[in-house]
Protein backbone atom coordinates (compact mmCIF):
# COMPACT_ATOMS: atom_id res chain seq x y z
CA UNK A 1 0.00 0.00 0.00
CA UNK A 2 1.22 3.21 -0.87
CA UNK A 3 0.18 6.34 1.27
CA UNK A 4 2.43 9.42 -1.28
CA UNK A 5 0.07 11.68 -2.94
CA UNK A 6 1.35 13.08 -6.44
CA UNK A 7 2.11 17.08 -6.59
CA UNK A 8 -1.16 18.02 -8.55
CA UNK A 9 -4.45 18.82 -6.28
CA UNK A 10 -7.60 20.52 -7.53
CA UNK A 11 -9.62 22.30 -5.50
CA UNK A 12 -13.43 23.09 -6.95
CA UNK A 13 -15.11 26.22 -5.74
CA UNK A 14 -12.57 29.04 -5.24
CA UNK A 15 -14.31 31.18 -2.38
CA UNK A 16 -13.00 32.12 0.83
CA UNK A 17 -11.90 28.34 1.89
CA UNK A 18 -11.43 27.31 -1.62
CA UNK A 19 -8.22 30.05 -2.13
CA UNK A 20 -7.00 29.72 1.32
CA UNK A 21 -6.70 26.13 0.79
CA UNK A 22 -4.72 26.60 -2.43
CA UNK A 23 -2.36 29.01 -1.02
CA UNK A 24 -1.27 26.17 1.76
CA UNK A 25 -0.88 23.43 -1.42
CA UNK A 26 0.96 26.05 -3.61
CA UNK A 27 3.19 27.53 -1.11
CA UNK A 28 4.40 23.96 -0.41
CA UNK A 29 5.08 23.17 -4.14
CA UNK A 30 1.93 21.46 -5.89
CA UNK A 31 1.05 22.45 -8.45
CA UNK A 32 -2.44 23.70 -7.78
CA UNK A 33 -5.88 23.81 -10.49
CA UNK A 34 -8.83 25.95 -9.09
CA UNK A 35 -12.36 25.25 -10.56
CA UNK A 36 -15.74 27.10 -10.34
CA UNK A 37 -18.47 28.14 -12.09
CA UNK A 38 -17.72 31.97 -11.73
CA UNK A 39 -15.00 33.28 -13.92
CA UNK A 40 -15.01 36.66 -11.39
CA UNK A 41 -14.08 33.91 -8.48
CA UNK A 42 -10.27 33.23 -9.62
CA UNK A 43 -9.31 37.02 -10.21
CA UNK A 44 -10.57 37.48 -6.47
CA UNK A 45 -8.80 33.98 -4.99
CA UNK A 46 -5.74 34.63 -6.56
CA UNK A 47 -6.04 38.51 -5.27
CA UNK A 48 -6.98 36.84 -1.72
CA UNK A 49 -3.73 34.33 -1.71
CA UNK A 50 -1.21 37.35 -2.83
CA UNK A 51 -2.99 39.44 -0.08
CA UNK A 52 -2.60 36.54 2.85
CA UNK A 53 1.05 35.45 1.23
CA UNK A 54 1.88 38.87 1.73
CA UNK A 55 0.95 38.82 5.43
CA UNK A 56 2.54 35.96 5.98
CA UNK A 57 6.03 37.00 5.06
CA UNK A 58 5.63 40.07 6.76
CA UNK A 59 5.26 37.39 10.09
CA UNK A 60 7.92 35.64 8.97
CA UNK A 61 6.14 32.60 7.39
CA UNK A 62 7.19 32.41 3.88
CA UNK A 63 9.24 35.08 1.74
CA UNK A 64 7.92 37.77 0.12
CA UNK A 65 10.05 37.17 -2.85
CA UNK A 66 8.39 34.00 -3.24
CA UNK A 67 4.62 35.58 -3.92
CA UNK A 68 5.18 35.60 -7.50
CA UNK A 69 6.08 32.19 -7.82
CA UNK A 70 3.60 30.14 -5.42
CA UNK A 71 0.98 32.06 -7.33
CA UNK A 72 2.75 30.80 -10.43
CA UNK A 73 1.67 27.07 -9.34
CA UNK A 74 -1.68 28.22 -8.98
CA UNK A 75 -3.75 27.92 -12.54
CA UNK A 76 -7.82 28.10 -13.25
CA UNK A 77 -10.53 26.54 -14.96
CA UNK A 78 -14.01 26.75 -15.88
CA UNK A 79 -14.30 22.85 -17.26
CA UNK A 80 -14.22 20.46 -14.43
CA UNK A 81 -12.73 17.96 -16.37
CA UNK A 82 -9.67 20.09 -17.37
CA UNK A 83 -9.02 21.15 -13.75
CA UNK A 84 -8.98 17.43 -12.55
CA UNK A 85 -7.13 15.93 -15.22
CA UNK A 86 -3.52 14.78 -13.76
CA UNK A 87 -4.95 15.42 -9.68
CA UNK A 88 -4.37 12.84 -7.21
CA UNK A 89 -6.34 14.48 -4.72
CA UNK A 90 -9.73 16.66 -5.09
CA UNK A 91 -10.83 19.28 -2.19
CA UNK A 92 -14.54 20.08 -2.70
CA UNK A 93 -14.71 23.57 -1.44
CA UNK A 94 -18.07 24.66 -3.16
CA UNK A 95 -22.06 26.21 -1.18
CA UNK A 96 -22.84 23.96 1.91
CA UNK A 97 -25.49 22.84 -0.16
CA UNK A 98 -26.43 18.68 -0.28
CA UNK A 99 -27.61 18.45 -3.61
CA UNK A 100 -24.88 20.79 -5.13
CA UNK A 101 -22.18 18.53 -3.47
CA UNK A 102 -23.63 15.06 -4.58
CA UNK A 103 -23.65 16.22 -8.40
CA UNK A 104 -20.14 17.48 -7.88
CA UNK A 105 -19.31 13.97 -6.11
CA UNK A 106 -20.91 12.00 -9.14
CA UNK A 107 -19.66 14.07 -11.47
CA UNK A 108 -15.95 13.79 -10.07
CA UNK A 109 -16.10 10.07 -9.82
CA UNK A 110 -16.83 9.96 -13.43
CA UNK A 111 -14.19 12.21 -13.97
CA UNK A 112 -11.12 11.08 -12.05
CA UNK A 113 -9.08 7.70 -12.08
CA UNK A 114 -9.76 5.62 -9.86
CA UNK A 115 -6.70 6.04 -7.26
CA UNK A 116 -7.91 10.09 -6.60
CA UNK A 117 -9.26 10.74 -3.35
CA UNK A 118 -12.05 12.89 -3.40
CA UNK A 119 -12.64 14.89 0.03
CA UNK A 120 -14.86 17.36 0.47
CA UNK A 121 -14.28 20.54 3.24
CA UNK A 122 -17.95 20.38 4.31
CA UNK A 123 -18.46 22.22 7.67
CA UNK A 124 -21.20 19.65 9.01
CA UNK A 125 -23.24 17.93 6.66
CA UNK A 126 -22.54 13.93 6.63
CA UNK A 127 -19.68 13.07 4.28
CA UNK A 128 -21.94 9.31 3.88
CA UNK A 129 -24.71 11.86 2.09
CA UNK A 130 -22.20 13.92 0.19
CA UNK A 131 -21.13 10.55 -1.99
CA UNK A 132 -24.18 9.14 -1.93
CA UNK A 133 -24.10 8.98 -6.15
CA UNK A 134 -20.31 8.14 -6.65
CA UNK A 135 -19.90 5.24 -7.81
CA UNK A 136 -16.33 4.64 -5.45
CA UNK A 137 -17.45 5.60 -2.68
CA UNK A 138 -14.36 3.93 -0.68
CA UNK A 139 -12.45 7.41 -1.63
CA UNK A 140 -14.46 9.82 -0.76
CA UNK A 141 -13.60 11.43 2.57
CA UNK A 142 -13.88 14.83 4.78
CA UNK A 143 -11.50 17.00 5.13
CA UNK A 144 -12.85 19.80 7.24
CA UNK A 145 -9.79 23.03 7.45
CA UNK A 146 -10.64 25.07 9.78
CA UNK A 147 -10.83 29.14 8.50
CA UNK A 148 -8.12 30.41 7.98
CA UNK A 149 -7.36 27.34 6.58
CA UNK A 150 -3.83 29.09 6.48
CA UNK A 151 -3.73 29.96 9.61
CA UNK A 152 -5.49 27.47 11.77
CA UNK A 153 -3.28 24.42 12.22
CA UNK A 154 -6.29 21.62 12.81
CA UNK A 155 -7.91 19.90 9.71
CA UNK A 156 -10.58 17.19 10.57
CA UNK A 157 -10.58 13.46 8.42
CA UNK A 158 -13.68 12.24 8.71
CA UNK A 159 -14.19 8.52 7.20
CA UNK A 160 -17.34 7.01 5.93
CA UNK A 161 -18.00 3.17 6.82
CA UNK A 162 -17.41 2.82 3.14
CA UNK A 163 -13.73 5.00 3.32
CA UNK A 164 -10.66 2.76 2.88
CA UNK A 165 -8.34 2.78 4.95
CA UNK A 166 -6.22 3.48 2.26
CA UNK A 167 -7.42 6.35 1.18
CA UNK A 168 -7.47 7.71 5.28
CA UNK A 169 -3.87 7.14 5.41
CA UNK A 170 -2.75 8.40 1.90
CA UNK A 171 -4.82 11.82 3.04
CA UNK A 172 -3.21 11.73 6.65
CA UNK A 173 0.35 11.69 5.18
CA UNK A 174 -0.66 14.32 2.58
CA UNK A 175 -1.39 16.72 5.91
CA UNK A 176 1.30 16.16 7.32
CA UNK A 177 3.17 16.89 4.42
CA UNK A 178 1.93 20.39 4.31
CA UNK A 179 2.44 20.63 7.98
CA UNK A 180 -1.35 20.65 9.01
CA UNK A 181 -2.50 18.91 12.10
CA UNK A 182 -4.79 16.44 10.97
CA UNK A 183 -6.93 14.28 13.12
CA UNK A 184 -8.92 11.16 13.08
CA UNK A 185 -12.88 11.06 13.38
CA UNK A 186 -13.50 7.80 12.97
CA UNK A 187 -17.36 8.12 13.10
CA UNK A 188 -19.41 10.04 10.51
CA UNK A 189 -21.34 12.96 12.80
CA UNK A 190 -23.19 15.98 11.82
CA UNK A 191 -20.81 18.85 12.67
CA UNK A 192 -17.90 16.06 13.59
CA UNK A 193 -15.93 17.07 16.98
CA UNK A 194 -15.02 20.69 16.04
CA UNK A 195 -18.71 22.11 15.33
CA UNK A 196 -20.05 20.25 18.18
CA UNK A 197 -17.76 21.45 20.82
CA UNK A 198 -17.85 24.85 19.27
CA UNK A 199 -21.58 25.14 19.06
CA UNK A 200 -22.62 23.59 22.38
CA UNK A 201 -20.33 26.20 23.90
CA UNK A 202 -22.45 29.01 21.83
CA UNK A 203 -25.51 27.58 22.45
CA UNK A 204 -24.76 28.40 26.28
CA UNK A 205 -23.45 31.62 25.12
CA UNK A 206 -26.52 33.24 23.86
CA UNK A 207 -28.34 31.65 26.00
CA UNK A 208 -26.66 33.28 29.28
CA UNK A 209 -27.70 36.47 27.04
CA UNK A 210 -31.45 35.54 26.52
CA UNK A 211 -31.99 34.68 30.20
CA UNK A 212 -30.14 37.97 30.99
CA UNK A 213 -27.80 36.02 33.41
CA UNK A 214 -24.89 38.65 31.31
CA UNK A 215 -24.33 41.16 28.65
CA UNK A 216 -22.59 39.79 25.58
CA UNK A 217 -19.85 41.76 26.55
CA UNK A 218 -19.44 39.91 29.75
CA UNK A 219 -20.32 36.34 28.09
CA UNK A 220 -17.26 36.91 25.60
CA UNK A 221 -14.81 38.25 28.60
CA UNK A 222 -15.63 35.06 30.65
CA UNK A 223 -14.26 32.85 28.17
CA UNK A 224 -11.10 35.65 26.72
CA UNK A 225 -10.05 36.17 30.25
CA UNK A 226 -11.15 33.04 32.08
CA UNK A 227 -10.89 29.19 30.79
CA UNK A 228 -10.35 30.49 27.34
CA UNK A 229 -7.12 32.04 28.00
CA UNK A 230 -5.74 28.31 28.92
CA UNK A 231 -7.21 26.15 26.09
CA UNK A 232 -4.26 26.52 23.67
CA UNK A 233 -2.10 24.48 26.01
CA UNK A 234 -5.08 22.77 28.39
CA UNK A 235 -7.67 20.64 26.49
CA UNK A 236 -11.12 20.03 28.51
CA UNK A 237 -10.53 16.55 29.11
CA UNK A 238 -6.82 17.05 30.28
CA UNK A 239 -8.14 19.65 31.96
CA UNK A 240 -11.11 17.70 33.79
CA UNK A 241 -8.03 14.55 34.63
CA UNK A 242 -6.38 17.48 36.47
CA UNK A 243 -8.94 18.51 38.91
CA UNK A 244 -9.87 14.95 39.17
CA UNK A 245 -12.66 12.84 37.65
CA UNK A 246 -14.77 12.79 40.65
CA UNK A 247 -14.54 16.90 40.99
CA UNK A 248 -16.11 17.04 37.20
CA UNK A 249 -18.89 14.50 38.38
CA UNK A 250 -19.73 16.42 41.43
CA UNK A 251 -19.71 19.67 38.82
CA UNK A 252 -22.00 17.67 36.69
CA UNK A 253 -24.18 16.42 39.01
CA UNK A 254 -25.44 19.45 39.88
CA UNK A 255 -24.88 21.73 37.08
CA UNK A 256 -26.37 20.18 34.04
CA UNK A 257 -29.49 20.57 34.47
CA UNK A 258 -29.21 24.08 34.65
CA UNK A 259 -27.37 24.30 31.22
CA UNK A 260 -28.90 25.17 28.10
CA UNK A 261 -30.43 21.53 25.68
CA UNK A 262 -33.13 23.29 23.18
CA UNK A 263 -32.66 21.08 20.40
CA UNK A 264 -33.90 24.41 18.10
CA UNK A 265 -31.50 27.70 17.69
CA UNK A 266 -32.38 30.23 20.12
CA UNK A 267 -35.53 32.46 19.97
CA UNK A 268 -32.85 35.61 20.19
CA UNK A 269 -31.04 34.62 17.70
CA UNK A 270 -33.86 34.01 15.31
CA UNK A 271 -35.20 37.54 16.40
CA UNK A 272 -32.23 39.14 15.55
CA UNK A 273 -31.95 37.90 12.09
CA UNK A 274 -35.32 38.47 11.26
CA UNK A 275 -34.88 42.12 12.30
CA UNK A 276 -31.52 42.30 10.28
CA UNK A 277 -29.58 42.32 12.77
CA UNK A 278 -26.76 40.15 11.03
CA UNK A 279 -23.29 41.07 12.99
CA UNK A 280 -20.72 42.73 11.05
CA UNK A 281 -23.06 42.42 7.86
CA UNK A 282 -25.43 44.77 9.50
CA UNK A 283 -22.67 46.63 11.57
CA UNK A 284 -25.15 44.91 14.52
CA UNK A 285 -25.05 41.88 16.26
CA UNK A 286 -24.47 40.94 19.86
CA UNK A 287 -22.51 44.12 19.73
CA UNK A 288 -22.73 47.56 17.62
CA UNK A 289 -20.18 47.71 14.96
CA UNK A 290 -18.28 50.65 13.52
CA UNK A 291 -16.42 49.55 9.80
CA UNK A 292 -13.00 50.84 12.09
CA UNK A 293 -13.73 48.39 14.38
CA UNK A 294 -14.88 45.61 12.20
CA UNK A 295 -11.61 45.78 10.52
CA UNK A 296 -9.48 46.06 13.71
CA UNK A 297 -11.38 42.85 14.77
CA UNK A 298 -10.43 40.34 11.92
CA UNK A 299 -6.59 42.07 12.30
CA UNK A 300 -6.73 41.34 15.51
CA UNK A 301 -7.48 37.97 14.88
CA UNK A 302 -5.06 37.45 11.94
CA UNK A 303 -2.24 39.32 14.45
CA UNK A 304 -2.87 36.78 17.17
CA UNK A 305 -3.12 33.62 15.03
CA UNK A 306 -0.48 34.91 13.24
CA UNK A 307 2.28 35.67 16.47
CA UNK A 308 1.08 32.27 18.29
CA UNK A 309 2.22 30.51 14.37
CA UNK A 310 5.44 32.07 14.46
CA UNK A 311 6.09 31.57 18.03
N1 LIG B 1 -16.29 29.93 5.64
C1 LIG B 1 -15.86 29.16 6.64
O1 LIG B 1 -15.49 29.63 7.73
C2 LIG B 1 -15.77 27.66 6.45
C3 LIG B 1 -14.97 26.89 7.33
C4 LIG B 1 -14.87 25.52 7.13
C5 LIG B 1 -15.57 24.91 6.08
N2 LIG B 1 -16.36 25.67 5.25
C6 LIG B 1 -17.06 24.99 4.15
O2 LIG B 1 -16.31 25.16 2.95
C7 LIG B 1 -17.18 25.20 1.82
C8 LIG B 1 -16.97 26.50 1.05
O3 LIG B 1 -17.22 27.59 1.90
P1 LIG B 1 -16.68 29.06 1.57
O4 LIG B 1 -16.86 29.85 2.82
O5 LIG B 1 -15.36 28.99 0.91
O6 LIG B 1 -17.78 29.54 0.50
P2 LIG B 1 -17.66 30.72 -0.59
O7 LIG B 1 -19.06 31.15 -0.87
O8 LIG B 1 -16.64 31.73 -0.19
O9 LIG B 1 -17.09 29.95 -1.90
C9 LIG B 1 -17.83 29.01 -2.63
C10 LIG B 1 -17.35 29.05 -4.09
O10 LIG B 1 -17.98 27.97 -4.78
C11 LIG B 1 -18.36 28.45 -6.07
N3 LIG B 1 -19.40 27.57 -6.60
C12 LIG B 1 -20.75 27.74 -6.63
N4 LIG B 1 -21.32 26.67 -7.20
C13 LIG B 1 -20.33 25.82 -7.55
C14 LIG B 1 -20.30 24.54 -8.19
N5 LIG B 1 -21.40 23.94 -8.58
N6 LIG B 1 -19.09 23.98 -8.40
C15 LIG B 1 -17.96 24.58 -7.99
N7 LIG B 1 -17.93 25.78 -7.37
C16 LIG B 1 -19.11 26.39 -7.16
C17 LIG B 1 -18.81 29.88 -5.85
O11 LIG B 1 -18.78 30.62 -7.06
C18 LIG B 1 -17.75 30.36 -4.83
O12 LIG B 1 -16.62 30.90 -5.48
C19 LIG B 1 -18.60 25.05 2.39
O13 LIG B 1 -18.96 23.69 2.36
C20 LIG B 1 -18.44 25.53 3.82
O14 LIG B 1 -19.42 25.01 4.69
C21 LIG B 1 -16.46 27.03 5.39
Amino acid sequence: MTTAVGKKIAIIGSGLMGSGIALIFAQKNFQVALYDTQEEAFSQAKANIRTNLELMAQHGIGDQREVDYVLDRVSSSLELRKAVQDANFVIECAPENLELKQNLFQELDSLCPRDTVLATNTSVISITEIAQKAHFKDRVIGTHFWNPPFLIPLVEVIRTENTSEEVFAKTFSLLDQIGKHPVRVNKDVPGFVGNRLQHALWREAISIVERGIATADTVDECIRYGFGFRLPTLGPLENSDMVGTDLTLAIHQYILKHIENSPEPSPLLQKMVDQGSLGFKSCQGFFEWTLEEREASKKRLNQYLLKQLSS
